[in-house]
């Protein structure tokens, strides 16, 4: 991944040591607080509607990347097993997916829009429904989070408007400053929502249960939603209303592909990831939010501030770490949450209904039966942080479950 802060949100060194710490090197003890199953929520273990599908728990798999990909974007057997050990998960959403050339901003990520990566997702989505699990495909647009190294013909990447971000990106040739993008004309932009439809129907033709549309972190989306990035003048930018055009009008066209009740979608209110800001985050977002309402949708995903985000939102004026409940009575649907949640936390937001299930990232990086371990009380293994975006099998498909004693 590119330099800097991380879409893990520099939480993993820090929240993991200072667990690991208390568990005297050996493991995570935020279930061995409970190990008893005293006190322990039925919710997180109960079935929820989501959509069209009903998941038989509400712990969720969050998307993660981890460049396990050939270069040509295409997974391989060894992603098959990786999700197949977690589709205990009450649902797993996928690495983001590219759903174009121009959307690739990372070496070794999948894509979603050629035959051959069709043929490549039907063996991984195929295992975890053999294995009784649900997958949703989350689809991926990196926008100006990119290389011209990435795109066809070697030209800019392209964004709301010119402006770069500050870091460096991972390129096959090694790392590089990224580049200015190239903003979009007005003219092109209804092509680009075309490549995130076309992207829907290759995961529908992949076998997915639906899909999220990664509006999160700093990609292209958020380009246009949040005034740091988007300076646009035209019917694209300037107004909350204008800069949410581009997200809706995605929405729009991966509704007309799935259905409303298999489509979601993954937004960071308070995301500092990717260099991003906004002026009014709470307006911006309860905007957004209230207009996804009106949709139908399988669910929303709010990501709360991550431990980058309270870092790095210091230096915004108008940064503010914006809880999930601000937005709970904007959206009468499935409501997931994530960033930085333990099993007890998940519990209580479920219990005071500020979410409906609570996705879970780095914890299912070394603990694919999570879930389990969640409802036994084990304690959780501690992921290598060094094989997340690199490794092979090793740290990806090398993780135990648990012994049943
Ligand atoms: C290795 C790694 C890769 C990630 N890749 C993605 C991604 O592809 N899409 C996304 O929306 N978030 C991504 N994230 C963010 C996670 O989905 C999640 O929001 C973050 O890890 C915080 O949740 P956690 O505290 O439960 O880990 C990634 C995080 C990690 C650690």
């Amino acid at each position: 991944m590119g330099s800097g802060q991380r879409e893990d949100g520099c939480l993993t060194r820090s929240r993991l040591a200072a667990a690991t710490d208390r568990a005297g090197g050996k493991a995570l003890p935020w279930l061995a607080r409970g190990a008893n199953n005293r006190g322990m929520s039925k919710n997180l273990f109960s079935s929820l509607r989501l959509g069209a599908i009903e998941i038989p728990n509400r712990v969720v798999m969050a998307p993660m990347t981890r460049c396990r990909a050939t270069p040509e974007g295409c997974l391989t057997a060894l992603t098959a097993e990786y999700y197949r050990q977690r589709a205990g998960a009450g649902l797993i959403i996928s690495e983001a997916t590219q759903v174009s050339q121009q959307g690739i901003g990372y070496p070794c990520t999948p894509g979603i829009y050629t035959r051959e990566h069709v043929e490549a997702w039907k063996p991984v989505v195929r295992a975890v429904h053999d294995a009784g699990g649900k997958m949703y495909c989350q689809l991926w647009h990196c926008g100006r989070v990119s290389h011209h190294e990435f795109q066809a013909g070697g030209v800019a990447p392209v964004s709301s408007s010119a402006v770069g971000k500050g870091g460096e990106v991972y390129t096959y040739t090694g790392p590089k400053p990224y580049p200015e993008p190239r903003a979009l004309e007005m003219g092109e932009i209804a092509g680009v929502i075309e490549q995130y439809r076309h992207g829907a129907k290759m995961a529908q033709e992949a076998g997915f249960d639906g899909v999220e549309l990664h509006g999160a972190n700093g990609y292209l989306p958020d380009q246009f939603l949040r005034d740091g990035v988007n300076r646009r003048t035209d019917e694209w930018g300037g107004s909350i209303e204008n800069r949410s055009r581009f997200m809706l009008e995605v929405m729009r066209a991966l509704v007309a592909v799935w259905g409303a009740d298999r489509v979601g979608v993954r937004l960071s209110p308070c995301g500092t990831f990717n260099d991003m800001s906004d002026s009014q985050p709470r307006a911006t977002f309860a905007y957004v939010v209230k207009a996804l309402g009106g949709m139908g949708l399988a669910y929303l995903h709010i990501m709360e501030a991550m431990e980058g985000d309270l870092k790095h939102g210091k230096g915004w004026p108008s940064w503010e770490s914006i809880p999930v409940s601000y937005f709970r009575p904007m959206f009468t649907g499935p409501l997931i949450t994530n960033a930085g949640f333990t099993k007890e936390k998940a519990e209580a937001y479920i219990a005071r209904g500020d979410c409906d299930a609570v996705a879970f990232g780095v914890p299912y990086i070394a603990n694919p039966d999570l879930v389990e371990r969640f409802r036994t009380g084990a304690a959780l293994a501690v992921p290598d942080v060094s094989t997340f975006y690199a490794g092979g099998a090793r740290g990806y498909t090398d993780y135990p479950a648990m012994v049943k004693g």
